[in-house]
């Protein structure tokens, strides 16, 4: 047992610690805000957007409030463009955080929830035309948990019908396809979350558009800026929703060290993906290693309540990502007689494993040993 080289709880995340890693420059970077007198929409934003652009590999960025406005905004612009109108659909996966189903409803576009894969917890790409009707107009792609949900017939599917290929990045920050290009790069228009948790965190809420359309770049600007391109003036009824210059800052410090924090974590995940071997626990399907940034390190177990209890035991903290599925939840009453049971499955049986890029070695082995003693 690595138990004595863990005398102290193991957190699920340690984001006091993640940054103190990088305490110096971020207090550099928050002081040079402070001190500058200018807060909103000034050269911080213009940093991080230039960086992030082109880190991502599109041409535009466009900060925002947060991960849920980057979506909404995609989606609302495109209906101010007349490419969408409310009650047309849009597939996603059912297997998703809320938020990705929030952009949607909050538009008046209509999810439809398609099953995912139990082996990659990932979009079932072999049901996409099943799916598929007159009023189909986009596919929104979640590359949950940090793996790349990308493939070739997804991107196919809606080249074909002429669907707008929406990614939702939130937990995907420089996961990257096989060919090289990251996530958030590889269809029409992404959505970011900078939440404070993500691999790529602020010190509060933040958001990021990412696009090489020139027209929804500009037009999702406007939407979150209460509908403004020009100073008094409003060509849409949009929102104040704007990253402000301290999480354009921090996040311009992240960013730099986003490469190696993502190794560290996959560091932690080889030490899982080797180690644990229980009959009772599934682990996904491994991919290459730059198709998968370990947001989270989900496992699936039939015993997951007693799992979860028997590690918070021994001191590792754990978390179910997620407890109730979208359709299951009280504010989407009409679909909670749905039947989507690999989603289900899903739900009643993952649980997310501590990972994070400041985690020891010993600490993951410890779990490793825990997961694989245990037993019902
Ligand atoms: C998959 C996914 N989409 C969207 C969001 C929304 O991001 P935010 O919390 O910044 O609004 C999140 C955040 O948790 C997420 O995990």
């Amino acid at each position: 047992m690595h138990k004595a080289k863990c005398l102290m709880m193991i957190k699920f995340l340690d984001l006091q610690k993640i940054t103190q890693k990088y305490g110096a420059e971020l207090h550099e970077a928050v002081r040079r805000v402070v001190d500058s007198g200018w807060y909103l929409q000034g050269v911080e934003n213009e940093r991080f957007e230039h960086n992030f652009a082109q880190y991502i590999g599109n041409r535009y960025c466009v900060g925002c409030g947060n991960g849920l406005d980057a979506l909404i905004w995609i989606y609302r612009a495109y209906i101010e463009k007349g490419i969408m109108a409310p009650g047309d659909e849009v597939i996603v996966p059912a297997n998703t955080y809320i938020a990705s189903i929030l952009a949607l409803t909050e538009n008046g576009l209509k999810p439809v929830l398609a099953e995912p894969r139990l082996d990659t917890l990932e979009l079932d790409d072999s049901l996409l035309e099943s799916l598929l009707t007159k009023r189909t107009r986009s596919v929104l792609l979640v590359h949950l948990y940090g793996r790349c949900a990308y493939t070739e017939a997804i991107a196919r599917f809606c080249r074909e019908h002429n669907l707008k290929l929406v990614e939702d990045n939130a937990q995907a920050h420089g996961c990257r396809w096989s060919d090289g290009r990251r996530t958030g790069s590889l269809g029409d228009a992404a959505g970011h979350s900078f939440y404070p948790g993500k691999n790529l965190g602020a010190f509060g809420d933040a958001g990021a558009v990412t696009t090489d359309d020139e027209q929804l770049a500009a037009t999702v600007r406007a939407l979150a800026n209460y509908g403004s391109q020009r100073k008094y003036v409003f060509k849409y009824t949009g929102r104040n929703s704007r990253l402000d210059e301290i999480q354009a800052a921090v996040l311009d410090v992240k960013l730099r060290h986003l490469d190696a924090d993502n190794e560290a974590r996959r560091q932690i995940a080889r030490i899982y993906i080797d180690g644990i071997r229980n009959p009772d626990v599934m682990l996904p399907v491994t991919m290459a290693a730059d198709m998968n940034v370990f947001h989270l390190f989900p496992i699936l177990c039939q015993h997951r309540d007693a799992l979860q209890t028997y590690l918070s035991e021994h001191d590792v903290q754990t978390l179910i990502h997620y407890p109730i599925p979208p359709h299951q939840q009280e504010c989407y009453k009409q679909w909670n007689t749905l039947s989507l049971p690999v989603t289900e499955q899903i739900h009643q049986q993952e649980l997310s494993l501590p990972i994070s890029q400041v985690m020891t070695t010993d600490e993951a082995h410890y779990v490793v040993d825990l997961i694989n003693s245990f037993n019902v």
